[in-house]
C-alpha cells in the first residue's frame, strides 16, 4: 500500500476528567516524525493534562499510538523507554545534587537495559548534554543554586538525557527574558537538528510559536478548537476570541 507514512504520534479521542472537570474532551491529533507541533490555549485548557496523559496518567477514554504501538496506560518509565520525554512546567530537579548528577540520573533512568551503564559513563554523557544546553561552565554546582533560566535548561537536559524521539516541552520559554528565550530557541533548534527530535511544544509566547512551529493545535476547555499552519491558526476567528482575545484582555 502506498500513501503517507504513519505518524510518529497518533492521539485518538483522548479524554480525561477530574471530578466534574473535563480537562480533555475527545482530543485527536497527530505528530509526524521531525515535526514541531505547537499546543496553545488559555489557562486551564488541558495542555499540561495532555502531556500528563501522554506520559502515563490513565485517560478516561481514547488511545495513544506511538510508533505504531498502542502505549495507552503504560507506566511512565515504559513510556520513557519507548522514546517519549517531557519537561515540567514547574521544574523539580534534585536540588541537593550537582547539575551533572541530575542529568546523569536521567541518563540512567532512560537506560533501556538494566546494569548496562556505569555511573562514570552516565556522568560522561551528562557532561556532553550539559554542553548542548549551554550549562557546562559549573557542572558541580548544586541544582538548587541555579538561576531561573539555568534551571529551565537543566530541565531540558534531563529530558534529553533519556534519549527521546518525541520531546514534550511544557512552556520552556515562560518567564524568560527576550535574550534568554532567544538562547532557548537556538538550543532547541540545535538539539532538534542534531538529535533528530520531534517536538510537541506547549507555548504561550505567540511570537515563538509562530516562529518555530510547523503546525499548531489549539485547545480550549479540553476540546480541540482548531489546528493548522501558524498563519492559518492566527487568522482563525475563534482562536482570536478564545485565546488572543483573553490574552489582550488579561495583559
Ligand atoms: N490533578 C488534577 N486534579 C484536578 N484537576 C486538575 C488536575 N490537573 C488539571 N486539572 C484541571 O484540569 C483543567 C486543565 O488543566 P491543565 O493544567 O491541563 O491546563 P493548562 O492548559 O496546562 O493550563 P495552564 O496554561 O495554566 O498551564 C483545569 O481546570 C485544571 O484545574
Ligand atoms: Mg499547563
Amino acid at each position: 500500500m502506498s500513501g503517507a507514512p504513519a505518524p510518529l504520534l497518533d492521539v485518538r479521542d483522548l479524554s480525561k476528567s477530574f471530578g466534574g472537570v473535563r480537562a480533555l474532551d475527545r482530543v485527536s491529533l497527530t505528530v509526524d516524525r521531525g515535526e514541531v507541533v505547537g499546543v496553545i490555549g488559555p489557562n486551564g485548557a488541558g495542555k499540561t493534562t495532555l502531556f500528563n496523559v501522554l506520559c502515563g496518567l490513565a485517560p478516561n477514554g481514547g488511545q495513544i499510538v506511538f510508533k505504531g504501538e498502542d502505549v495507552t496506560g503504560l507506566a511512565s518509565h515504559q513510556i520513557c523507554h519507548r522514546g517519549i520525554a517531557r519537561t515540567f512546567q514547574l521544574t523539580r530537579p534534585f536540588v541537593e545534587l550537582s547539575i551533572l548528577d541530575n542529568v546523569a540520573a536521567a541518563v540512567l533512568f532512560g537506560q533501556r537495559h538494566d546494569g548496562a551503564m556505569s555511573l562514570r559513563e552516565a556522568r560522561d554523557r551528562a557532561g556532553a548534554i550539559l554542553t548542548e544546553v549551554k550549562l557546562d561552565r559549573r557542572p558541580a554546582s548544586l541544582a538548587g543554586d541555579l538561576l531561573f533560566a539555568e534551571r529551565r535548561r537543566l530541565e531540558l537536559a534531563r529530558a534529553v538525557a533519556t534519549e527521546p524521539e518525541l520531546l514534550l516541552l511544557d512552556e520552556v520559554m515562560a518567564g524568560l527574558t527576550v535574550a534568554e528565550a532567544q538562547d532557548m530557541v537556538e538550543i532547541l533548534e540545535k538539539l532538534r537538528r542534531e538529535r533528530q527530535l520531534t517536538l510537541l511544544d506547549i507555548e504561550h509566547v505567540m511570537k515563538v510559536v509562530m516562529a518555530i512551529c510547523d503546525r499548531i493545535v489549539v485547545l480550549n476547555y479540553g476540546e480541540k478548537l482548531c489546528e493548522g499552519r501558524p498563519a492559518e491558526v492566527a487568522a482563525h476567528q475563534a482562536v482570536i476570541d478564545a485565546y488572543l482575545g483573553t490574552e489582550r484582555a488579561g495583559g
